[in-house]
């Protein structure tokens, strides 16, 4: 894997487009930043990313032009996260589609960007983990979120984190390829986060108010509508 680390970016994810160009092709470019000024999430919104104590990291590498299921790429990120994370003792659970979640606070989140070409596909997979982020950091997060820091009452070496989840996420990367979301889907769906309760959920369009019932073999969300029939969001957020 190609490393690049940067001191200060506005966001790795910006840089890896601006820079692809110059990457080597064939391999996975690791663009990683000890602190982003502009790190973004999804829906246009801010990743707060301090310094030196969360893990900003963007993974960018290239598919046939033809590839199916490109959205799962940043479930399976998430996958590969919350693999990370049981190994070292803890219950992660993943909010819909890909948000890693501990004791229901957000530690981790995905943004996945495509770039289509006549023959390929670039790829800019960009992931947010709040390290040792203390309360304070945490307080400037607009959503309920955690550190590992503060689940876990100890410091992380960010470095550690970053090359676990460097070497299972080539691994599920290599599976993806391979077998698509398939082996995924039963592995993510035990992990689904607010299983049997009232959520809503925006498509982009229309918010859905159903129970959360299950994922679809790639990765769709299930609802179960008050009538009694499934709805299934394809793209979207649980608010
Ligand atoms: C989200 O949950 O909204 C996705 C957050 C993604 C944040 C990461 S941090 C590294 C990479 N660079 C960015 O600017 N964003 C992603």
């Amino acid at each position: 894997m190609h490393q690049i680390n940067l001191n200060v970016i506005d966001s790795t994810n910006v840089y890896a487009k601006q820079h692809s160009q110059s990457f080597p092709q064939g391999e996975i470019t690791c663009i990683t930043a000890d602190e982003q000024t502009a790190g973004v999430g999804r829906f246009q919104r801010h990743w707060v990313s301090p310094k030196d104590v969360g893990l900003y990291a963007t993974f960018y590498f290239t598919l046939p032009a033809r590839t199916r299921h490109l959205s799962s790429l940043a479930q399976i990120m998430a996958l590969s996260l919350a693999s990370v994370l049981q190994h070292e003792g803890l219950k992660p659970e993943i909010k819909w589609p890909n948000d890693v979640r501990l004791h229901k606070k957000k530690v981790s989140g995905v943004l996945c960007e495509t770039q289509f070409h006549a023959d390929k596909v670039e790829i800019f997979l960009g992931i947010g983990v709040n390290v040792n982020l203390d309360a304070a950091m945490i307080a400037h997060i607009d959503q309920p979120a955690t550190s590992l820091l503060l689940e876990t009452g100890k410091k992380w070496a960010v470095r550690d984190v970053l090359k676990k989840l460097q070497m299972q996420f080539v691994q599920d990367l290599e599976r993806f390829k391979k077998e698509g979301f398939t082996p995924f889907h039963r592995p993510f769906d035990q992990l689904l986060a607010l299983k049997g309760e009232t959520v809503r959920c925006f498509d982009g369009k229309k918010v859905w108010v159903g129970i959360c019932h299950s994922l679809t073999e790639d990765g769709q969300l299930n609802l179960l509508l008050p009538d009694k029939t499934i709805h299934t969001v394809v793209a979207g957020d649980i608010l």
